[in-house]
């Protein structure tokens, strides 16, 4: 019997099964028809078809692409790299199809760069991904920073570590500013037996946890020279650089929209002045300082919209969606000279600029 007696083309789904939920990477079932043969290279014919088409439709994975590519705006090398993981783990999967076996690839990730560049964001739409793909089995995330997994007392830390690690297994486990986990300069510190457990688990447990840790590139570069053994086990290190003002501005109109809201055209203009200074003073952190300079543009546009509403004033759907100049202009960040932490005020009833 010539091997391409017994081998047909595989069946529709390569590497599927029903479900809504993909099998987890690394144990989709090989077709039935390759189970026995161990050296698939030899028994299966070079020209025997794939169904990509069937598995690119059923893990929709165009669609998940093509939403992180139009949500997020920039990020052009982070999209890429989210591409190219994509490929990787697609024709991963189909080559396990027939019975191509190899290693589940090392996922593990390290995002650097300042405070909301999107790093969150993009680890909880990278876990969706992986779920997506098959990688992950449940594809949830799970956010801690050290406090979550180091003890204060002897022997608080290693079930602290544990029962973090158990809670994201099947998923990501994402670790914000995580070299705060380990003081080099103190020997007692138990911030060690987290680093110790993470290492051992980011290698045995690959195939089931993507561990992504994230932070300031420098702190995070020093946290790599310190603990050996732990960026090779990163496959992936991935920068997320300051946006631009264009890109800044284009993250407001997204945030605006969602909330179904809209810039008067002279409104759009100020808070392109706004944005610029905001963005010269201490603590401006990117996407997080729009999304809250946003928050209180809303609750400034709305003590305006409801005072004239309380003269007498007649509303309609324009008056409830238009963000006016004035709104904008009345933030603190104007005055010049003039500067206070103004991420956490929130802005007083009493029409008190902020
Ligand atoms: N590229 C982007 N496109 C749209 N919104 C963004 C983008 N980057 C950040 N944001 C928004 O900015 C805020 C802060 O982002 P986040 O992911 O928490 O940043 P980080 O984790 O790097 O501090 C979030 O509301 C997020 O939705
Ligand atoms: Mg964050």
């Amino acid at each position: 019997m010539t091997p391409s007696e017994h081998v047909e083309m595989p069946s529709m789904g390569t590497g599927m099964v029903g479900g809504d939920r993909p099998p987890a990477f690394g144990r989709a079932k090989i077709d039935e028809r390759f189970k026995d043969l161990n050296d698939p290279f030899r028994e299966v014919p070079d020209d025997t078809e794939v169904d990509s088409q069937g598995l690119l439709d059923d893990a929709n994975i165009d669609e998940v692409l093509d939403r992180l590519d139009q949500e997020l705006v920039a990020l052009k090398d982070v999209k890429g790299r989210i591409h190219e993981i994509a490929s990787l783990l697609l024709i991963d999967r189909l080559r396990r199809g027939i019975g191509l076996e190899a290693d589940a690839p090392t996922l593990h990730m390290s995002f650097t760069g300042n405070p909301g560049t999107g790093k969150t964001t993009v680890a909880m739409r990278m876990a969706k991904v992986l779920h997506k793909l098959g990688y992950l089995r449940k594809g949830h995330l799970v956010s801690v920073t050290r406090d979550d997994l180091v003890g204060q007392y002897v022997g608080h830390t290693a079930p602290k570590t544990r029962a973090v690690l158990e809670r994201a297994m099947g998923g990501v486990l994402f670790i914000d500013e995580a070299y705060h986990i380990y003081r080099v300069d103190n020997e007692r510190d138990y911030g060690q037996e987290t680093v110790e457990l993470l290492l051992e688990v980011m290698e045995k447990d690959r195939a089931d946890l993507v561990v992504i840790m994230a932070g300031y590139k420098q702190q995070m570069n020093r946290f790599f020279s310190d603990v050996p053994g732990l960026s090779s086990r990163i496959a992936h290190h991935i920068d997320f650089p300051d946006y631009a003002p264009d890109e800044l501005m284009a993250i407001a109109h997204l945030m605006l929209e969602r909330e179904r809201y809209r810039f008067a055209p002279d409104a759009e203009t100020a808070f392109e002045d706004y944005l610029r200074i905001r963005a010269s003073q201490p603590r401006f952190a990117n996407g997080r300082s729009v999304r809250n300079a946003l928050d209180r543009l809303r609750m400034r546009h709305a003590i305006r919209v409801h005072e004239s509403a309380a003269k007498g004033r007649r509303l309609t759907k324009k008056d409830l969606i238009t963000i006016e100049a004035e709104d904008v202009h009345k933030s603190r960040v104007f005055d010049s000279g003039f500067y206070r932490d103004d991420e956490r005020a929130a802005p007083s009833l009493t029409g008190t600029a902020t």
